[in-house]
């Protein structure tokens, strides 16, 4: 990402901050897996969308208008040692010269620095809630100022939200944001058919993860998004199901939803399809239905529509197909009322998705449902999910679990789909798992 882009994001929060006030965001930190060794550090999604900056035990301040400079970064002194040990680390003098800083300050000397530019400023924006101990902080600079009331030095009498003007801005999507969307997207896609493609009875669940981090590493995507779910079988019904260690059978459907993370931000794609290459009659009815769903959903995102219109479009469908195929028995609009599919399909149709794969972003605001925008990022993943032991259908559905997942951006007359290259009909699917069960023979 470009530093202008960053510098573009830092005056747009200015100008939503105000003179007088000031907004500040502190890093992730790094978090220790056992002796000597950190889990893989990931900077911190709204610090990184201002900042640019990938390292930890830093801490950022806005504050427009200011004389000496506006964008001030406490960070890591430069440590020869800690360069040796450890790798490149932009020091006080990077932080201003490769990233735009400013002014800049070693992270140490946070506690002198930072009450004297709280001083007489209004309101703090500031992440409220998510570090304790930058919380803490803030209250003991406030009220280290307060006691100097007497000199005519006044503290901040507001603390405010930033993520609430923060994650709006993050909720749309820039040309520069949607070129790494678009690669994860590719990436991830094209590491999908690959694992399509290598998919045989007698595999593990994680030999068709390894295919697909193998994928996304020599693409240099060396982050996934999240946990990768290859679920065979009846595990696709656990929706969180991350253990991926069970042997292939052919007979049964594969469900893998995995995506890779391009410069932090995400692609979040799932496919179904059957071990051995073919699906059954009872798998192909299950199926058709959860994509006639993802179609009808996909079909309604649009600007001036909200994300619930997708969802309810998946809802007729899928209940007016479970009802036909004899999974639900009554009226379509009582099922539906009684929310009777929720035994099947009890997640929503999808979520905001960008630097974080659960994005963030109002999904309502003053309690109605928002209006889809131009650039807006979303995923659109019904699914149905037969428990294994559910004694009121039919055998032949049971322990049967579908999810189709694709992103989709918001364009100016409707949308586009991100993740499109994933074959997802049954006879594409088919085709390409037999040409490559043909292929290996
Ligand atoms: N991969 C998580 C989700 O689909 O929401
Ligand atoms: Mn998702
Ligand atoms: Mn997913």
């Amino acid at each position: 990402m470009k530093q202008s882009e960053f510098k573009k994001r830092r005056k747009q929060l200015m100008q939503r901050i105000g003179k007088g006030n000031l907004a500040l965001i502190s890093s992730a930190t790094t978090h220790a897996r056992n002796r000597d060794v950190n889990y893989p550090f990931r900077q911190d999604s709204d610090f990184y969308y201002l900042t640019g900056f990938n390292e930890p035990d830093s801490l950022a301040v806005f504050i427009p208008g200011r004389e000496q400079g506006e964008y001030i970064l406490f960070c890591r002194e430069f440590d020869e040692k800690k360069a040796l040990w450890e790798g490149a680390h932009a020091g006080l003098e990077g932080a201003t010269t490769h990233y735009a800083a400013d002014d800049s300050f070693p992270i140490d000397d946070l506690n002198d620095i930072l009450p004297g530019m709280l001083e007489n400023k209004s309101k703090v924006f500031y992440p409220m809630g998510r570090d304790l101990d930058l919380d803490h902080k803030l209250l003991e600079w406030i009220n280290h100022i307060r006691r100097q009331s007497r000199t005519g030095i006044t503290a901040p009498g507001e603390l405010v939200s930033l993520e609430h003007i923060l994650h709006e801005m993050r909720l749309f999507k820039s040309a520069e944001e949607l070129k790494l969307m678009r690669r994860a997207a590719s990436v991830s896609a094209a590491a999908h058919v690959k694992a399509m493609q290598k998919c045989k009875a007698g595999m593990y669940e994680y030999q068709i993860e390894a295919e697909i981090i193998n994928h996304f590493l020599q693409d240099g995507l060396r982050a996934v998004a999240y946990p990768s779910i290859v679920a065979g079988g009846k595990n696709a019904c656990t929706l969180h199901y991350t253990d991926n260690a069970s042997k292939l059978k052919n007979g049964d459907l594969l469900l893998v939803d995995a995506g890779a993370e391009c410069d932090h931000y995400a692609a979040d794609i799932t496919r179904t399809y059957p071990v051995s290459g073919h699906f059954s009659e009872a798998q192909k009815q299950l199926y058709q239905l959860v994509l006639d769903a993802q179609l009808a959903s996909i079909d309604e995102i649009k600007p001036q529509q909200s994300m619930q219109l997708a969802h309810e479009a998946s809802v007729t469908v899928l209940t007016k197909g479970l009802v036909k195929l004899g999974l639900l028995k009554g009226r379509v609009a009582t099922l539906i009322k009684n929310e009777k599919y929720k035994q099947f399909y009890m997640h929503r149709i999808g979520h905001w998705l960008g630097m974080d794969v659960h994005d963030v972003g109002d999904y309502k605001i003053n309690q109605e449902w928002r209006l889809l925008e131009k650039g807006m990022v979303l995923t659109i993943e019904p699914g149905l999910y037969i428990p294994a032991d559910c004694k009121t259908v039919d055998e032949q559905w049971r322990g049967i679990g579908i999810r189709i997942e694709d992103d989709i951006l918001v364009t100016a007359d409707g949308h586009e789909v991100l993740t499109c290259d994933v074959p997802k009909s049954i006879a594409d699917i088919e085709q390409l798992m037999q040409a490559s069960h043909a292929a290996r023979i």
